[in-house]
């Protein structure tokens, strides 16, 4: 044991820092927003895609690109214990999808539209919407080279966004063009560094030969003059792309979308041509970046597949929560229908039958557990009910399971009202028991798909 793992073993143990626990009540709000997301994936006809979390770390040094900052300080690496492979827990998973698409030969017959949602691990300064885990939801579309692919799943995020009531998001385009226009641009973009060389500091000094294009990205208020001045990669593109790019914004247009061209806006990922874009807010403090995504047409080439044309996105899954809090959409939480209340522990046999054909006609039902000996006394076991937010308690009093019957009392109306319903006609009364409607972030989410 090494002498950290002996120095923790008398500590208590918390969570790895910027790695977060999810718990109850705040796991609904998560809950309630993948239904919306897999109800929405549906409308579009993507189909869910799982890939492990643990991937070869040639995979991100090939795929995501040597000269990133995932890459150059971010990842979660280590080596097989076994035989000394090196491994990553995924930074992003857009080489992941590539990956297992060659791997099971996915395209085919044909383009294939994919999501996931899952962890992702990169080594940033944990803050406020930036975390070291992190929950990503992600399409992608494989094997599909035009306009309105890259259109549709920019749509897509638009949709949702709405689906989930947020407001005040917006989208920043750019096009990258193709490797030849990027290599020139880059060329006159090092010229153009080199002649302004005393005004770089010593990250854009470093990307000058290896990322040039990432100097556009910096945050140092210093550079900012010298950026704006930088030649510009639209200037440098040619008919096809400029037409690719000129079709996406007509498309988003035609279906409402609104969008602004960044022209600075180069993403920090190395697989990028044509399209790309951000989605973005001002509300979030520092880390507005909801969305961000594009095309990725060298990627299954350079992952060793064939060429693919493929384009897709990556969302903040917290960064989204987040927001929706922010605008002050409001959460009610998950409460079961009903709570049994057992005076008794040797009525326990026939009050878990019951309970389990209630939960077969569909009512959410919490039992009242307590010690081992004893369930603990009616007035404890009422202020339970009442604490866990159930509609109504279900009194198994030994009489009443005698005659084959249960109380069934109102918690919530004011009432109080108490009502004696025999088990004979379980699904009968099991209907009127379940609340078909609860309300979360201010709107009502039927209990069925939507
Ligand atoms: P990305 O821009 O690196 O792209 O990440 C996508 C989104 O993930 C960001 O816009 C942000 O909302 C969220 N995100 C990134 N890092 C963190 C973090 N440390 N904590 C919380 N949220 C974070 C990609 O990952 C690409 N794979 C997207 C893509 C898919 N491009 C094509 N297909």
């Amino acid at each position: 044991m090494n002498e950290k793992l002996a120095a923790a073993k008398s500590e208590k143990l918390a969570a790895v820092k910027g790695m977060n626990d999810i718990l109850p009540p705040d796991s609904a709000r998560w809950e309630w927003l993948e239904d919306k997301v897999r109800s929405l994936m549906g409308r579009y006809a993507y189909r869910n895609i799982r890939t492990p979390i643990v991937e070869p770390t040639a995979l991100f040094v090939r795929g995501t690109g040597e000269t990133t900052d995932i890459v150059e300080k971010e990842m979660y690496s280590f080596e097989d214990k076994l035989n000394g492979e090196p491994l990553t827990l995924r930074p992003e998973n857009t080489p992941g999808v590539v990956r297992a698409a060659i791997q099971h030969n996915l395209t085919y017959d044909g383009g294939k539209r994919l999501y996931y949602m899952g962890p992702m691990f990169r080594h940033e300064r944990p803050q406020r919407g930036r975390y070291r885990q992190f929950y990503q939801l992600g399409a992608e579309a494989l094997g599909f080279a035009g306009p309105e692919v890259d259109a549709e799943l920019m749509l897509l995020v638009h949709d949702l966004f709405a689906h989930l009531g947020l407001r005040n998001v917006r989208v920043e385009l750019n096009s990258l063009g193709v490797p030849a226009e990027r290599q020139a641009h880059r060329a006159a973009l090092i010229t153009y560094f080199e002649q302004h060389s005393e005004l770089l500091d010593a990250e854009a000094q470093r990307r000058l030969h290896t990322n040039p294009l990432r100097i556009l990205d910096t945050k140092n208020p210093a550079l900012q003059a010298l950026v704006q001045g930088a030649p510009q990669l639209l200037s440098y593109l040619g008919e096809g792309s400029l037409k690719h790019f000129d079709s996406v914004k007509a498309l988003l247009s035609a279906c409402g979308v609104s969008w602004s061209v960044n022209p600075r806006l180069v993403r920090g990922l190395d697989y990028y041509s044509h399209t790309v874009f951000e989605f973005l807010t001002d509300e979030l403090g520092a880390q507005g970046a909801l969305c961000g995504g594009g095309r990725y047409d060298g990627l299954f080439e350079l992952l060793g597949g064939k060429p693919t044309p493929a384009v897709g996105w990556g969302m903040g899954l917290e960064r989204v929560l987040e927001l929706i809090k922010e605008q002050g959409q409001t959460q009610t939480e998950q409460t079961p229908d009903a709570y049994a209340v057992i005076p008794d522990a040797a009525a326990l046999p026939r009050c878990m039958q019951v309970m389990q054909a209630l939960r077969g006609a569909g009512v959410s039902v919490q039992m009242h557990a307590g010690a081992a000996e004893a369930l603990g006394s009616m007035k404890s076991q009422f202020k339970k009910a009442d604490s866990s937010g159930a509609r109504y308690a279900l009194i198994f009093g030994a009489d009443e399971l005698a005659q084959n019957s249960v109380t069934v009392k109102a918690l919530r109306d004011g009432s109080g009202a108490q009502q004696s319903r025999s088990l004979a006609d379980i699904a009968a009364w099991a209907a009127t028991l379940q609340s078909t409607t609860s309300t979360f972030a201010g709107q009502t989410c039927s209990a069925g798909p939507n």
